[in-house]
């Protein structure tokens, strides 16, 4: 039996896990509400935020987990990729407290965890998880890619967007209507009561399994520019049918170069994973295509969908069994594939 502390920090949350070989005994999130105003994360507030949150969110998860930090058997962290100074913090409390408590340390790869956090179970529960090899779209607010899953640690990258990501379109979007940060989850919420047919934006044209959000951006953006010319109120009148009309065009473009990869992969085990994961019309999507293409599908339960420490706790202990550790050495990276 290992009991394993994850941390992540990569981005805007600030969280720690405590898992018991593959089962969650705890996984609390401090989320920055000061990136709200702002329509985006910046930087070095978020890099704050984590400093003032990181030792009462481990704290949190210990406490849930009802273990004290001296039954730990190893800490799993975050090194990348994501913000450098999120990142570091992370890092930082991660190798100290391995070093303070003499237990091994181990680096998790972000994009990784999204994907194999599938493999998260609860107690008590039976779970039912992918075949290798698997299709896994990993959809977040840095990240849209198709990945082919062949072992634990064995992906490969086989699509990817060549500019905006998936959650970023949607975070746009959002901040264009005047909708606080993040505002995938507020797009989620106001589409259920809008006409998804409503309006019509320009879908990317690119080739093979790729893809680009950045013209579906500016359709929207140069869409609402126009109208506001002749009506102040457009946005405020109309922003039900305006969030179900991109979220349905987001969902469209993504869903095309997933079924082209299924095909052409002759792959029918899917998954999606990351921040956008959440969102119900994807979601939605996904189910359909069960009936529709006969399709195995995999959607994470929703609290493993955006940034969260279960799932590095959880690739933590993959290593763990393999005895892949890293030294104190160790500093983050902002970029890189998986
Ligand atoms: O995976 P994640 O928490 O962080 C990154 O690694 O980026 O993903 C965050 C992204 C944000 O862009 C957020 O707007 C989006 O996921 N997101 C959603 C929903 N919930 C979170 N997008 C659409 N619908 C949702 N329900
Ligand atoms: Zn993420």
């Amino acid at each position: 039996m290992a009991l394993i502390l994850g941390i992540e920090s990569s981005c805007d949350d600030t969280s720690a896990a405590v898992i018991e070989n593959t089962v969650i005994r705890s996984n609390a999130v401090a989320n920055q509400a000061v990136h709200e105003k702002f329509g985006g994360v910046v930087p070095e507030l978020a890099s704050r935020a984590h400093q003032q949150n990181i030792i009462p969110v481990v704290h949190q998860a210990l406490q849930l987990a009802g273990i004290d930090k001296s039954q730990l058997d190893a800490i799993a962290f975050t090194r990348g990729p994501g913000l450098l100074g999120s990142l570091l913090v992370g890092t930082s409390f991660a190798k100290a407290f391995a070093l303070g408590l003499n237990i091994p340390l181990i680096e998790v790869n972000h994009m990784q965890a999204h994907i194999l956090a599938h493999f998260i179970s609860y107690p008590g529960k039976d779970l039912i998880v992918p075949d290798f090899p698997f299709l896994c779209l990993t959809v977040s607010g840095g990240h849209t890619q198709i990945v082919l899953v062949k072992d634990y640690f064995l992906m490969e990258v086989i699509g990817k967007t060549i500019d905006d990501a998936a959650g970023e379109t949607f975070d746009k979007a959002a901040k264009i209507m005047g909708l606080p940060y993040p505002g995938g989850p507020i797009i989620d919420q106001l589409a259920r009561d809008g006409d998804p047919g409503a309006f019509e934006f320009a879908e990317p044209r690119v080739p093979g399994l790729d893809y680009s959000f950045s013209g579906l951006k500016t359709s929207f953006l140069y869409f609402l520019r126009d109208k506001l010319k002749v009506d102040a109120d457009f946005i405020e009148q109309n922003k039900c049918d305006l969030s179900a009309s991109m979220q349905y065009t987001i969902i469209k473009v993504l869903m095309k170069k997933l079924k082209m990869a299924a095909e052409k992969h002759h792959i029918n085990q899917i998954a999606i994973a990351g921040g956008v994961s959440a969102n119900s019309g994807l979601r939605k999507s996904m189910a359909q295509m069960k009936g529709e293409l006969g399709w195995e599908v995999f959607i994470p339960p929703f609290e493993f969908t955006t940034d969260n420490a279960a799932m590095i706790a959880l690739t933590g202990y993959f290593k763990f069994i393999e005895n892949k550790f890293t030294d104190q050495k160790a500093s983050p990276y902002a970029r890189g594939g998986i």
